[in-house]
């Protein structure tokens, strides 16, 4: 275990990802956590991540300097770096050099730290103090124009640090310098990989769930339902039913994916509702975004608890007293939601009718220790089908919210249509993982004059949204080849008869949102 504390600028999260991804797992605490807490986590190597801009400004978070006497290999980052610095009787100073984004720095000495980087490189860095001399016992290994102390490490003490971002893209040997750390400094063993991942989460899950319990998970179609319900699966057999809410509003194949290669690769017992006419029924004449949002998600958890309710009725029937759900909670969630990371045991406030009343409710989460990425490789491992593993974000609210103007079968039918042609050529063009997400949206109440052969139409236009992201927070519009976006235009209005006008929407987010409701 390596704890990555969180001085609060959003590095935290992506330092955390990198260190996973040299196989060593990691978790976030707070910088507000005791040192002695820490410690009593027996962590492996603890990092300190980037902050805001001065270790001087009034407020700003500090770390107990018993962090770097405890024994545990310590690197510090950018802001932690210059806390380190401080901390150990080095000095930090207001020099009035400021360096933000690219900057080439030089490896002087490249010690254990900087081994076998090229002299001259280029770095992300963001600060406005420096630090202008090391702490004693340390080797100063690289500076920068303005920065005579931009790396140093310790190797008696097993300390080191770097005053740039190494987990940031745009830093070169960023990975490297991390590993560096990590393997020959720190001396942390190699053992986060997807094997391990899997046949911890299956015991882990046999132990909570017990001999006897039963649990039910309920399918989206997403990755993150589909890995979790996998897991349980694997863990717990027959005695996990997961249930899938077919509401009408998913793209075209995709109810598919769920009942046949879902089922087929994993062998779970699957319960389909079809209440595709419920929905509709509930659609009618309804054209506010929020009121579909909000008439959507009222739908489907009356639909699911009822279903739950039956499954689970038969288990407690048969004797079963304790019931468990299953949910695809992930980690940068736990994070922003301030909770540790152990697997919650909290009672789930399930208020289910038809229930006996003495069968208690637990949640499972399997997914609660890992990121989107590793939730994505995990699947892998259990063999799902790629098209669910890889794919990209879909809302809750399906093609409700992609349909402006009332939702009904026939609408639902063209974009569908339109839906999966653009889908098909992305995926030929091989475009499908530098894209986050590109929605089509069906102008449904707008009409406008086209010509086709020799008469005269008057369709619908259809907007493709294809934007890059990493987060969903922000967002910009992809750029795709104007060869890929011929092809889906073409297509589009050959083949989707109602469809005469295909428009691309060339606006970032903000201010635009990724969807159009
Ligand atoms: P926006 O449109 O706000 O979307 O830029 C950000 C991300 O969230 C997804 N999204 C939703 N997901 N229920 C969901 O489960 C919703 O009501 C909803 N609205 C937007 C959207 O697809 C994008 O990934």
């Amino acid at each position: 275990l390596v704890l990555v504390v969180d001085f609060g600028a959003q590095y935290a999260q992506l330092i955390a990802r990198r260190v996973r991804e040299a196989r060593v797992y990691s978790e976030i605490v707070p910088h507000s956590m005791p040192v002695e807490e820490m410690l009593a986590r027996q962590p492996k190597a603890i990092i300190l991540s980037g902050g805001p801009s001065s270790v001087y400004a009034e407020g700003a978070p500090g770390i107990s300097s018993d962090v770097f006497t405890a024994g545990v290999p310590v690197f510090g980052m950018c802001y932690g770096f210059q806390l380190m610095a401080r901390g150990l009787g080095g000095e930090v100073a207001h020099t009035g050099a400021r360096e933000y984004g690219r900057t080439g720095v030089t490896v002087t000495a490249p010690g254990t730290l900087l081994a076998e980087l090229p002299e001259q490189h280029t770095v992300w860095m963001s600060h406005g103090d420096s630090v202008t001399a090391a702490p004693a016992g340390f080797d100063v290994l690289a500076s920068t124009t303005v920065t005579p102390v931009a790396a140093f490490e310790d190797l008696d003490r097993r300390l080191a640090g770097v005053q740039w971002h190494p987990e940031v893209l745009h830093t070169e040997h960023g990975q490297k310098v991390l590993e560096h750390f990590l393997h020959k400094i720190a001396g942390c063993r190699q053992t986060w990989t997807m094997v391990n991942i899997v046949e911890e989460q299956i015991a882990r899950i046999q132990t909570q769930i017990g001999a006897e319990g039963h649990a039910i998970c309920g399918l989206s179609g997403g990755v993150d339902s589909a890995v979790a319900a996998a897991i349980v699966q694997r863990a717990i057999g027959e005695r996990l039913t997961c249930v899938f809410v077919d509401h009408g509003l998913l793209r075209k194949g995709e109810a598919e994916q769920v009942e046949r290669d879902f089922v087929a690769a994993t062998g779970v017992d699957l319960h389909v509702v079809d209440a595709q006419q419920r929905f509709l029924d509930a659609l009618a004449g309804v054209s506010d975004p929020e009121e579909k949002r909000k008439i959507i998600g009222r739908e489907f958890i009356r639909v699911f608890e009822a279903a739950e309710a039956e499954v689970l009725g038969a288990a407690a029937a048969e004797g079963a007293k304790v019931a468990f759900l299953v949910q695809g909670t992930l980690y940068p969630d736990v994070v922003e939601s301030g909770g540790g990371a152990g697997t919650s045991n909290i009672k789930s406030h399930h208020n289910v009718g038809g229930l006996p009343e003495d069968l208690e409710f637990e949640l499972v989460e399997p997914l609660r220790t890992l990121f989107k990425d590793e939730v994505r490789l995990v699947g892998e491992q259990l063999g799902l089908p790629a098209e669910i593993v890889w794919r990209q974000p879909f809302p809750g609210p399906g093609l409700g919210i992609r349909i402006i103007g009332e939702v009904t079968r026939e609408r639902l039918d063209i974009l569908r249509d339109a839906d999966a042609i653009a889908r098909e050529e992305l995926t030929r063009a091989g475009l499908d993982r530098d894209i986050w997400q590109m929605p089509v949206v069906l102008l449904a109440d707008v009409r406008s004059v086209g010509v086709q052969g020799d008469g005269r139409t008057y369709g619908h236009p259809v907007v493709i949204r294809p934007v890059t992201s990493e987060d969903a927070m922000t967002a910009d519009w992809a750029r795709l080849p104007y060869d890929v976006l011929e092809r889906i235009s073409t297509r589009i209005t050959n083949e989707v008869a109602e469809v005469n006008r295909v428009t691309l929407d060339v606006t970032s987010k903000p201010p635009g949102t990724i969807e159009w409701e």
